[in-house]
């Protein structure tokens, strides 16, 4: 281990701060969106965001940081105490639900709410956040990805940060058809079982420009030099300062891992995943999975397919 390294490791390995970018307009679910910010969609009920704060919380971080925008109060409100709420069910002695709503936010958990004044891209809204996280490493997740409760990918993130110091970003392989929606990356050699050292990183390829099937996947962990690159970086893709933009600089310079996630990820950002997670969440309902599994083996029973084209 390098001086350079062992200084990075005794001073950089503590990530206590988590950036969620929740900015995004969501038009793919008007008029749902229209008055609701889409990170609030429930997954029966859970805000989509909740599960990502909650596997944020899982891993050990202690600050959450929101990029908002302007239609976005009501993700401020549900990370709020509601006293009245709260006494209102106190009083009718609901003592579960309430339990439930404090520890949505524990007790050794701070919150912190920025503005993204302009819709000028991921990269900004995570530059946004700059002031809050100050000098020191810290996790971006984005709310879009769902993952599993049981296959969560933050944890060994973590330790492959903790073990190299590098800037470390979950990927899984993705269809080729689906490339064009993600952040791709170029593999260089497997540093360790499951990562590999990223040499380039391309914003939304097409197939043929794509470096491999390999995508990012909404977790990162980044030292905070990410915000030098990202203050200088010109527009890219769709017009918009790009996160992928500025991984590049740094993956050119061999200081980005990969970790490969082989778990369970919903594409929250689009109708078809939303509908999956859900469903997947009601099969495995404590309550009342058995009896969804029932109903949703007799409606596709009962289902006809649309014939098309006669
Ligand atoms: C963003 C990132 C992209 C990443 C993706 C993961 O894209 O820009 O690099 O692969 O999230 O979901 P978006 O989904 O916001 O278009």
């Amino acid at each position: 281990m390098t001086e350079e390294t062992m200084s990075k490791h005794t001073s950089m390995n503590k990530v206590r701060k988590a950036v969620f970018p929740v900015a995004g307009l969501g038009t793919r679910f008007l008029p749902a969106t229209k008055a609701m910010p889409k990170e609030l969609l429930p997954i029966i009920d859970k805000p989509v965001i909740q599960h990502a704060v909650e596997e944020a919380i899982d891993a050990g971080i202690t600050d959450l940081v929101f990029v908002t925008g302007r239609t976005k109060r009501a993700i401020e409100d549900h990370f709020d105490a509601n006293p009245e709420l709260e006494n209102a069910l106190a009083e009718s002695g609901k003592t579960d639900v309430l339990e439930e709503l404090r520890s949505i936010i524990p007790a050794h958990v701070n919150c912190v709410f920025v503005r993204q004044a302009k819709p000028l891209g991921l990269g900004h809204a995570i530059l946004c956040a700059r002031p809050a996280v100050g000098n020191e490493p810290f996790v971006v997740l984005l709310p879009d990805d769902l993952m599993a409760r049981s296959t969560r990918p933050m944890k060994a993130l973590l330790q492959n940060f903790e073990r190299t110091g590098n800037t470390s970003i979950s990927v899984a392989k993705v269809p080729k058809e689906t490339l064009h929606k993600y952040g791709i990356i170029k593999p260089a050699a497997s540093s360790a079982p499951g990562t590999v050292q990223v040499s380039g990183i391309v914003e939304k390829p097409s197939i043929n420009d794509a470096p491999s099937d390999m995508a990012a996947i909404g977790r990162y962990i980044f030292t905070p030099d990410i915000f030098d690159y990202l203050k200088t970086q010109a527009p890219g893709v769709g017009g918009e300062i790009q996160l992928t933009d500025a991984i590049n600089v740094l993956a050119q310079m061999g200081q980005v891992d990969a970790v490969l996630f082989q778990g369970r990820r919903y594409d929250c950002g689009s109708k078809f995943g939303y509908l999956e997670a859900i469903v997947d969440h009601a099969l495995e309902h404590p309550e009342f999975g058995e009896q969804f599994a029932e109903l949703i083996r007799i409606k596709s029973l009962n289902h006809r397919p649309k014939k098309t084209g006669s």
